[in-house]
């Protein structure tokens, strides 16, 4: 589900006109659902509900203090990648105690900041990491409760900037490492605790398939460990596709045609209907750490039309958003529907690149695509940036980062304020 749709015309988040809140906050603004994001959470909590389990959400993906609060009051455990992130989460009222800490690179002011607040497992990406993990926890007279990161060699068949599960890629300790890896740990390192086994094969995966695969290989392994050292939990990751063609998008009825019942995206249930009869004997607490899936869908950029621009070879509707705000078009190709808050009158179509100001080429955010027109001092929605959207936003082109808001139901709160050109050189000297 989306919490966005259009009633009498104007395009809504819940309850709330977009109209009013460009009115009230400018462009560009993001918005979220918290509606959608507490359903998200909710279904996959209940999917899961056959097997010991618990849902980690993956901070990165949309790291506001709000939404962190709302999933924390609802009671979702947290991924983290970063001492920011920790920071973040605890002063948004989560728990550290169901806090995990993955990462290729975590730096010692992090370990120890993580270590002090008590965090449930530190996700360890190498034997060198595990080996300085417990030097630090030594010098701390702690110990260091640690999962490693199997990396399972599964092709997780996504976009090769977001597939982490093959050799080739920096993540985890090659499968077939990990035992003697536990071994040694027990023998050598006394500092630190062995919790748990982490893995996570990649992200926007919309097949159930390379799931399957990762979790019938690795389950043995699982099982292993439990035995040999009595490790209690087994993080399957995040990485849940959502779908990002929307339905309000114009030629989203052929693209649900073109689909049939097998090749439809993954849903939430069906992920819950493959996995969990394939964890539940194992006897161990199952952590998930879904980030797009419970935000994903939950947010949209909402920009204004500054130009249009007819060249010789195309026509470019230019918006005051850019690849500073919203860059998953320009790094990964990524697809956001593109929908006027003015309801379209007609099924008429041009042919347009949307652009924003920035001064690259990449600043796009979808080329030669068939959509309503819009004119000017119209706002559109890139619908689907709940995810990696403000989070991954930038201030180059020295921009100011956009303002935020969370929709509840009736009631909108602006949970960011928009950067101000004072913010942009505060803490330059
Ligand atoms: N766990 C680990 C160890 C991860 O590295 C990630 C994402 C997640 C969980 C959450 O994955 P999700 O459920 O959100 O797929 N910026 C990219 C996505 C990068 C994902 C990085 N790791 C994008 O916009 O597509």
């Amino acid at each position: 589900m989306h919490g966005f749709s259009y009633n009498k015309g104007v395009l809504h988040c819940e309850e709330v006109e977009l109209n009013a809140l460009v009115a009230q906050h400018g462009t560009p603004l993001y918005v979220y659902s918290g509606g959608t994001i507490v359903d998200h959470f909710q279904r996959l909590d209940a999917a899961l509900g056959g097997v010991e389990h618990e849902v980690a959400y993956a901070v990165k993906a949309n790291s506001n203090l709000s939404v962190l609060r709302l999933l924390a009051k609802h009671g979702a455990g947290f991924d983290i990648v970063s001492g920011g992130e920790l920071f973040r989460v605890l002063k948004a009222g989560g728990d550290p105690a169901h806090c995990t800490f993955a990462g290729v690179g975590k730096t010692r002011e992090e370990i120890v900041y993580a270590l002090k607040q008590g965090i449930y497992s530190f996700n360890v990406e190498s034997e060198e990491e595990l080996r300085y993990l417990n030097e630090v926890a030594g010098e701390m007279c702690l110990r260091a409760p640690v999962a490693v990161r199997v990396n399972p060699n599964v092709d997780a068949k996504t976009h090769k900037y977001i597939s982490t599960g093959k050799s080739e890629n920096k993540f985890g300790v090659d499968f077939e490492v990990i035992p003697d890896l536990y071994d040694r740990a027990a023998r050598e390192l006394p500092n630190i605790l062995l919790r748990g086994l982490q893995m996570h094969i990649g992200s926007q995966l919309t097949s159930v398939a390379p799931f399957i695969e990762a979790v019938e290989k690795v389950a043995p392994l699982a099982r292993e460990l439990k035995q040999r050292h009595g490790i209690v939990f087994w993080s399957i990751g995040g990485g849940i596709g959502i779908v990002y063609q929307n339905s309000l998008e114009s030629g989203a009825a052929e693209w649900w045609q073109t689909h049939t019942a097998d090749d439809l995206p993954l849903t939430i249930e069906r992920y819950g209907k493959e996995l969990v009869p394939r964890l539940k004997d194992l006897g161990l607490k199952i952590l998930l750490e879904p980030g797009r899936l419970i935000v994903g869908n939950a947010g949209v950029l909402v920009t204004r039309c500054l130009y249009e621009k007819k060249g010789k070879a195309k026509t470019f509707k230019i918006v005051d958003a850019g690849m500073n705000d919203l860059i998953r078009p320009a790094l990964y190709e990524g697809h956001h529907a593109i929908v006027p808050l003015a309801q379209p009158a007609s099924g008429e179509r041009v042919v347009v690149d949307v652009v924003g100001p920035i001064c690259e080429s990449g600043d796009f955010f979808c080329q030669d695509r068939a959509l309503p027109d819009f004119h000017p001092g119209e706002c559109v929605a890139l619908m689907s940036a709940g995810a990696y959207g403000f989070a991954m936003a930038s201030n180059y082109n020295s921009r100011p980062l956009p303002a935020e808001v969370l929709v509840e139901g009736g009631s909108a709160t602006l949970v960011r304020k928009r950067q101000t050109l004072e913010d942009l050189i505060a803490g330059e000297l």
